[in-house]
């Protein structure tokens, strides 16, 4: 469906990376974890929408939020919307996260730490999370996650924050800590593909959330198609954003 949605609150959470949200009711009352939506910027001349990821949904208020980072022009026209301004979004799209784990560990690299985040919040107390960042400023995610989730483990490339190293450096370490039934993952390529095989030999079903450059965000144009382990192709938007991960990493 589209909607269109009303700026309710813009705030810059980290240099360079905003926390919107929307009043956007229809979306609000259905989207599911680790779905995305379609966003047309009308500032700027901007011909196809943006995905963005759902990071906190408000059913209730008839409200989600997005965290973004600015890349482009898309993305800077969207940080300079204020208050009552309006945008036009489709959605909720995609698959999402499965939701029968009942003590998941969540791991996001970056902006993979916001479709992550609607996750903990629906399985409010349920799931502990890894998140990795280059340094502590990007590691703002902490204070977003706090109600929602058990353990935190923060882990930096300079060491800032937490341990030093990568998410898939202390992965093994958090497994020792704790019994998980289930690994959902969202960040760089090389994170997901590393956690993901760490995972299978460790014998704990994941999902990863994919990222592909996409014009319709409906299935039809094929822009954002990948080759799965079994041989077929399918769609980021549509059979996506989330896959088991065997589905896509040999
Ligand atoms: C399913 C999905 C969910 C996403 N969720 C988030 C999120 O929650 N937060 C966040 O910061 N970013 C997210 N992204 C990435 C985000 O879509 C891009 O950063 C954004 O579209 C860049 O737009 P731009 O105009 O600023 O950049 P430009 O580079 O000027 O964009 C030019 C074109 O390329 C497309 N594009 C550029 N980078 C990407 C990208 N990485 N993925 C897909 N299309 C791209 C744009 O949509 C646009 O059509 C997501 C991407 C996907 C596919
Ligand atoms: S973006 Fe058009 S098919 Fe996925």
């Amino acid at each position: 469906m589209t909607e269109t949605a009303t700026v309710m609150a813009q705030q810059e959470v980290a240099p360079g990376v905003y926390r919107m949200e929307l009043s956007s009711p229809a979306i609000a009352k259905v989207a599911q974890p680790g779905q995305f939506v379609q966003v047309r910027i009308f500032n700027g001349n901007h011909i196809l929408r943006r995905p963005l990821g759902i990071a906190e949904c408000d059913s209730a208020r008839g409200c989600f939020t997005m965290f973004y980072r600015i890349v482009g022009s898309g993305t800077r026209d969207l940080s300079l919307l204020v208050h009552g301004e309006i945008l036009n979004v489709l959605g909720p799209l995609g698959h999402g996260f499965a939701t029968a784990f009942h003590h998941p560990l969540l791991i996001g690299g970056g902006m993979g730490l916001s479709p992550l985040l609607s996750y903990a919040q629906a399985k409010r107390g349920a799931c502990d999370i890894l998140m990795g960042g280059k340094n502590a400023e990007e590691l703002f995610w902490q204070s977003f996650y706090a109600p929602y989730v058990q353990k935190t483990f923060l882990t930096t490339d300079d060491g800032s924050l937490g341990s030093q190293g990568f998410t898939t450096t202390i992965f093994p370490q958090v497994l020792k800590q704790d019994t998980y039934d289930g690994v959902l993952v969202c960040g760089p390529e090389i994170m997901m593909r590393g956690i993901a095989k760490m995972a299978a030999q460790a014998g704990i079903p994941c999902q990863v959330s994919l990222e592909k450059r996409m014009a319709c965000g409906l299935g039809a144009c094929l822009s954002c198609s990948i080759d799965t382990t079994d041989g077929k192709r399918k769609k980021v938007c549509k059979d996506g954003p989330v896959f088991w991960a065997e589905e896509v990493f040999a």
